[in-house]
């Protein structure tokens, strides 16, 4: 009912998470507090149990003194703090509470191996080891076929693995589709037998790749552009479109940016997706259409030297989210989907962002790119959207971390 503030809202607790990260190593201790409903005037003449301010106070100095990280201090917040300590935030709390530890112990044996010499910054950068995390996660699964333990037996290699003719007479539209991520989704479209609109704003890009893929359409448009889906769905009204475009988030921690860097992917990400979504839903696609956003890790983990990319990538999970509801209270039977990769070092995003997290560390790309656990490709994002739009039966899950080792599912 709410979607800018509870957007808003979520992109502060990701802020949380990344100063949590950032300042772990300094021993400062970042806390997050979660209200419900409380007596104030924002919430005048609204008929809720409210609890009174004084409680929710005192609430708060509870929670610090029993130095819980995230706070819910008032009986209205009880029951979301269940769901969140069950949830995400175990997961999170894997990363934060083990990783240094588990990271320490990976720098020792690596510099009896003589690999490394440099100390170990990475402790400060948890978000890649993910797949360290045993036993997984309560709140995710792995997917039959394209597990986090790798695919089952006798699977045939990526490149083979798209089931040639399994998107015959479907059409398929990549915002984004001129490079990196997007370009792969195009690729696996054409090889699944798709007809496939690539668009992006390069036109050089796009006439390279309507030569290098043969039957790939393009257009050229900025997709930050409020018409810029009628113009797309114009030309091709897709049964499945995918949302890839994003662009290059600022490198730097927070201190160091002004508010216009920090909002770049709110600028562009948040609002491409935006419109896509809202023109899915109001257009609407035909029943059965599924759209796909790529989202990134960075929204679960946090990512403190990119301003507000994580948030703007948390957003878009979101955004998904309150879509899905819309589509199911209108009965437009479609399904929204996001993925969310890990860093992919193969792209140009990658690797802008690999140097600008190697720049900050203080160590080299490859060693950075060497302490990442597993990181996908951008073909694993593309194999992991046509198993997901391929299969018979529409997955009850709706968000994916993408990692080397395949899809894992996430309550988020
Ligand atoms: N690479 C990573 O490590 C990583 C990890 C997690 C998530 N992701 C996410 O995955 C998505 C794709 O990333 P990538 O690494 O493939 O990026 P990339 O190599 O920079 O490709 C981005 C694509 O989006 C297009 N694009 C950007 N802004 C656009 C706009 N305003 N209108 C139309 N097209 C636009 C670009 O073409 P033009 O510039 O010609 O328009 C290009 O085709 C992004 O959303 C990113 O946040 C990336």
């Amino acid at each position: 009912m709410i979607p800018a503030y509870s957007i808003s809202k979520a992109a502060g607790s990701n802020l949380t998470q990344s100063l949590r990260s950032l300042l772990k190593s300094q021993g400062v201790t970042v806390h997050g507090v979660f209200l419900g409903p409380i007596d104030t005037d924002m919430n005048r003449g609204l008929e809720i149990p409210k609890a009174p301010p004084a409680a929710a106070a005192q609430g708060i100095f509870d929670g610090l003194e029993k130095g819980e990280e995230d706070i819910f201090p008032d009986p209205a917040s009880f029951p979301a703090a269940e769901g969140w300590r069950a949830g995400i935030a175990k997961r999170m709390g894997f990363l934060y509470q083990q990783q240094p530890e588990q990271l320490d112990h990976d720098r020792k044996a690596t510099e009896q191996e003589g690999t490394l010499t440099k100390p170990p910054i990475t402790a400060r950068w948890s978000g890649f080891r993910i797949q360290k995390i045993s036993p997984p996660p309560m709140n995710s699964r792995s997917l039959p076929g394209f597990t986090i333990e790798g695919r089952i037996g006798g699977a045939p290699p990526k490149q083979q693995e798209d089931n040639m003719h399994s998107l015959a007479s479907k059409t398929m539209v990549v915002i984004g589709g001129s490079r990196g991520v997007g370009r792969q989704i195009v690729e696996a479209g054409i090889r699944n037998s798709a007809r496939v609109l690539a668009v992006a704003r390069d036109e050089g890009r796009l006439a390279r790749v309507a030569r290098e893929v043969p039957g790939t359409e393009t257009l050229s448009l900025d997709a930050t552009d409020e018409a810029a889906p009628a113009k797309v769905f114009g030309v091709l009204k897709p049964d499945i479109l995918v949302v890839a475009a994003g662009a290059f988030p600022p490198t730097a921690p927070l201190h160091k940016q002004n508010w216009h860097e920090f909002a770049v992917n709110w600028e562009s990400d948040v609002k491409i997706a935006f419109h896509f979504v809202k023109a899915a839903l109001s257009t609407p696609l035909s029943a059965g259409s599924t759209i796909v956003l790529i989202s990134s890790g960075a929204a679960l983990a946090g990512s403190p030297n990119s301003g507000g990319y994580a948030g703007a990538k948390r957003t878009q999970i979101f955004m998904a989210n309150y879509s899905q509801k819309e589509s199911d209270r209108l009965g437009l039977d479609l399904k929204f989907l996001v993925l969310a990769p890990r860093m992919m070092p193969d792209t140009e995003l990658g690797k802008h962002a690999v140097a600008g997290y190697s720049h900050y560390l203080g160590i080299s790309a490859s060693d950075f790119i060497k302490s990442m656990a597993t990181p996908p490709t951008s073909s694993d994002v593309a194999a992991g959207v046509i198993e997901l739009v391929t299969r018979p039966n529409r997955p009850k899950e709706s968000v994916f971390i993408v990692t080397g080792k395949g899809l894992e599912a996430v309550a988020a």
